[in-house]
């Protein structure tokens, strides 16, 4: 008898945001395929949650990106994909090491291109479907220090609209979303290295509201996800604002931060 049960991918699935949508979504009644690089995290996730299958890779390399992309390739039931793997980094573009660039660039892009792909040559033939891709409110505007975060998030932003636009043109019922969340309590503060007091408490968010959020935008059709009222109010300001204005104020107002 052939499984019944909806099957999602997520990528970065060992913390933080990742980990959350694969708690939420084996509570819905998803079967899982859960892909990051640390695979103890995996395994402990796997054995608590059941259906799970651990896909250990490093999406910022070729031979990575291509296990989990055949992996997408061979499913011919995959009902959500979560490209949600992704870090931080600290430090002016030029003053910091190029690799760190390079990798994120592989990761936030060429994953989400890669995976994105494969998954919708299934999931438009079959008329059914979701992606959501896991960006940031970062991914409206530029900020000193994280400019490659920023463009690649941006980035984001405009492949999932564009993406949305081509669905819709084709008449295809395969939903795409680009979740924008400002800071959220996770080990990615953590990885960057970034002092979590230095922003005001009112302004944190949970994984799982942010998470909830996402599945609730997505079930209605929202192409853009960002959780919380500050942070819409910080997009629509910034959208708002023209530019040179935006730029004068960060450039006079703008202060390095000191890494941990
Ligand atoms: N937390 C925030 O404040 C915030 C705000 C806006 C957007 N976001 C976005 O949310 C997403 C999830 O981040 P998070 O906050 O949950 O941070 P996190 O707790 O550090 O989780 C990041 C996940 O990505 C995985 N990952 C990193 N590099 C990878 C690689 N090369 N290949 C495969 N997996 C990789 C990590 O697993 P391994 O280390 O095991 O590989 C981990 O599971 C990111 O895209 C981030 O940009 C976060």
């Amino acid at each position: 008898m052939p499984n019944t049960k909806p099957l999602a991918l997520v990528t970065g699935a060992s913390s933080g945001i990742g980990e959350t949508f694969a708690r939420r979504l084996a509570r819905d009644g998803y079967r899982l395929i859960l892909v990051a690089r640390r695979r103890d995290r995996l395994d402990a996730l796997a054995s608590e949650l059941g259906e799970v299958e651990v896909l250990p890779a490093d999406l910022a390399t070729d031979e990575g990106l291509t296990i989990v992309e055949e992996r997408i390739l061979r499913s011919a039931d995959l009902d959500l994909l979560v490209n949600n793997a992704g870090f931080g980094t600290m430090g002016r573009f030029f003053e910091i090491p190029v690799a760190s660039q390079d990798r994120m660039h592989r990761l936030h892009v060429l994953a989400t291109v890669r995976l994105t792909h494969a998954a919708l040559v299934g999931m438009v033939p079959r008329g059914k479907g979701g992606i959501i891709n896991v960006s940031s409110v970062a991914g409206f505007g530029q900020n000193p220090g994280s400019v490659s975060y920023c463009a690649t998030k941006t980035w984001m932003n405009s492949f999932t609209e564009g993406l949305d636009i081509e669905l819709k043109t084709a008449r295809s019922p395969v939903k795409v979303q680009a979740l924008c969340p400002g800071f959220t309590v996770t080990e990615f503060q953590d990885v960057l290295g970034m002092d979590r007091g230095r922003i005001p408490d009112r302004l944190w968010l949970k994984a799982e509201y942010v998470v909830n959020e996402s599945l609730k935008g997505l079930a209605r059709g929202r192409l853009f996800v960002v959780p919380g009222r500050a942070y819409k109010l910080l997009v629509a300001l910034q959208r708002w604002t023209p530019r040179s204005l935006r730029v004068a104020a960060t450039v006079r107002f703008w202060r390095p931060v000191k890494s941990l």
